[in-house]
């Protein structure tokens, strides 16, 4: 556990990964899943419309044909969660060599790697000897839905979340809520405004952050990440459409006025943050695994644990495929049929 110990070198450079092919392990996959449960002893799911417990599991023992499976269910349920996983103990490469199987593995420009670890993991160690965390949140709020590193010209896809050593008793859990949902939550009308439109993705915030904590000693592997993703994209295997802006790292929607992109961008962040039930809650111990596929959730942390608590993980980040856009469909009646409603209901 000392190996995975946060590592933050001010002179570190990394590259970007760049362009690259991307084929969906989940496009693969046997939809009955047959690879994927043959050792399951239940699945839990943890709400209606996000999160499936696969209990039984042993990620290290499935096949190509269970890890496609894999990541078609964890496109279908947006989080799967795996508990008391040999995973953790089967050492950097290894883990690596599993987690690359979704795609290329991303470098972080700000987050810490292990000490004399691969620069793709990223370790996330708040502790009583490391209160960076703390640091970086002690002026906003910790809860902030999120995809992680959506900046990059192809965001993450199926993504390794991996705890090693979490606060006793309770705290630190992570919430993970579904963007389809959140997408077919708003009017019809409403949603066919969004589709077509593009916003400006950008790293410029955190790295802000990370010099206004950190000075001369801030980790700044990186330039600033800049991409233009689609407001709603489209999953590329499930076929659903989820809405793809987050306040981490979006900052206007192109081609509109600050005033009118900041009103719709600060309503879009609210309806997130309100969709308490369409998102769920996982919590930890040591051992467990959350895997969750970006293209169709955000999560958020909890930081509702005691400074000086330790909350130890890492996260290896496949990225995927550039943001599929949802195009702007005909109106088919659904409109007015939905404002007929209304007017019916007034009556
Ligand atoms: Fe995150």
């Amino acid at each position: 556990m000392i190996a995975s110990l946060a590592h933050y070198d001010p002179l570190e450079k990394v590259e970007e990964v760049g362009p690259f092919e991307h084929d969906d392990p989940g496009h693969r996959a046997d939809p009955t899943l047959p690879n994927l449960l043959a050792t399951a002893t239940n699945v839990v799911e943890l709400s209606p419309h996000c999160g499936s417990e696969l209990q039984g599991v042993q990620l290290t023992d499935l096949s190509n044909e269970g890890l496609d499976e894999l990541a078609l269910f964890t496109a279908q349920r947006g989080c799967v969660v795996l508990r008391e996983q040999k995973y953790l103990g089967i050492g950097f490469e290894e883990q690596k060599r599993i987690a690359s199987y979704f795609g290329p593995l991303h470098k972080h420009g700000w987050m810490p790697h292990p000490q004399n670890g691969p620069v793709e993991f990223v370790i996330v160690y708040d502790s009583r000897e490391d209160l960076r965390i703390r640091k970086s949140w002690a002026r906003k709020s910790p809860i902030q839905f999120h995809v992680d590193q959506s900046p990059e010209s192809q965001p993450p896809g199926m993504t390794f979340f991996c705890m090693l050593e979490s606060p006793q008793g309770s705290g630190g859990d992570t919430i993970i809520s579904n963007m389809h949902q959140a997408f077919m939550r708003l009017s019809p009308s409403f949603r066919k405004r969004l589709e077509g439109l593009n916003a400006i993705h950008t790293t410029a915030n955190p790295i802000m952050r990370e010099i206004r904590d950190n000075g001369n000693l801030a980790v700044l592997r990186r330039p600033i990440t800049k991409s233009i993703h689609p407001v709603v994209t489209v999953h590329p295997v499930t076929g659903q459409k989820a809405l793809f802006v987050n306040s981490s790292y979006t900052q206007s929607i192109v081609g509109w006025d600050e005033e009118e992109s900041d009103y719709m961008l600060k309503f879009l962040f609210d309806h997130i943050n309100r969709g308490q039930d369409f998102a769920c809650r996982v919590r930890y111990e040591p051992g467990t695994i959350v895997l969750w596929d970006q293209r169709i959730t955000q999560h958020s942390q909890t930081l509702d644990y005691a400074p000086g608590d330790r909350r130890h993980a890492f996260r290896l980040t496949p990225l995927a495929n550039k943001p599929i856009p949802s195009l702007v469909e005909d109106d088919d009646g659904e409109c007015a049929k939905d404002e007929g409603r209304v007017l019916l209901s007034l009556c």
